[in-house]
């Protein structure tokens, strides 16, 4: 059985929590997976929320590397589509890597604020005009999106569902949290600083990862 054979016939079978075994995919191409946080707080929850879907990416199979972006400190300001030096700002050196080929997929990670994305998740959506305006340089990478709020209702849901708006306008292939839950991502609760409790919260985390790694493979 070949490799592509192997990955659809199992995953299709259903193996929701499977480990793809190295010796199933024995020459696997190296396939990146992306996080970007788009927390003004470095390191913080919405980081810790997105390292936790990595991992499940991550473990899903050998041939998959995983890399987590903090966007706090990297100065992207408000995009201004007039002003083509600040068109870019801080965010110009993320363009090859977010375009590169061997990045198979990219998960949004975002705090819940008043309902919906950060400022900086936006801004950093708006930037990415720059990747239409190159022949769509997203299109066909695979996405999830990781909203986290302080509140149990605090709209991390309305939030996932933002972010995702400005991904299909990238011509991406937008994937939720799989199953059992199969809803739009992960939504943790923050509590005091910490995701760690929030069991179900963490649950949509890795399952988003999982799901995400699967698409990406059915896909290579
Ligand atoms: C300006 C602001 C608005 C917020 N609005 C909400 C909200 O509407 N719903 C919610 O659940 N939490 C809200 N929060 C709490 C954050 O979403 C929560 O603390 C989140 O974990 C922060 O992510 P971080 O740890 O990566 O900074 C808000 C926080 C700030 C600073």
């Amino acid at each position: 059985m070949n490799r592509r054979k192997f990955l659809t016939t199992t995953l299709a079978a259903g193996a929701t929590s499977s480990t793809v075994s190295a010796a199933a995919t024995p020459n696997a191409k190296v396939v990146r997976i992306l996080g970007v946080s788009c927390s003004p707080r470095k390191g913080k929850t919405t980081s810790a929320s997105l390292q936790i879907c990595l991992d499940a990416a991550k473990a899903v199979s050998p041939a998959i590397t995983t890399e987590l972006i903090e966007l706090a400190g990297r100065n992207i300001g408000v995009y201004d589509p007039t002003d083509p030096k600040a068109v870019q700002g801080g965010f110009a050196d993320l363009i090859p890597v977010l375009s590169s080929p061997d990045v198979a997929a990219i998960v949004v990670g975002t705090p819940v604020y008043f309902g919906n994305m950060s400022s900086l998740c936006k801004a950093f959506l708006d930037h990415c005009m720059v990747f239409r305006q190159q022949s769509f340089a997203l299109s066909g990478k695979v996405c999830g999106v990781v909203a986290v709020g302080a509140g149990r209702n605090g709209g991390q849901e309305l939030t996932l569902q933002s972010v995702q708006a400005g991904l299909m306008g990238q011509n991406m292939i937008i994937v939720g949290d799989g199953r059992p839950t199969s809803h739009f991502g992960a939504t943790l609760i923050n509590t005091n600083d910490d995701i760690s409790k929030d069991e179900f919260g963490v649950s949509t985390a890795k399952n988003l990862g999982r799901h995400v790694a699967e698409v990406v493979l059915r896909l290579a």
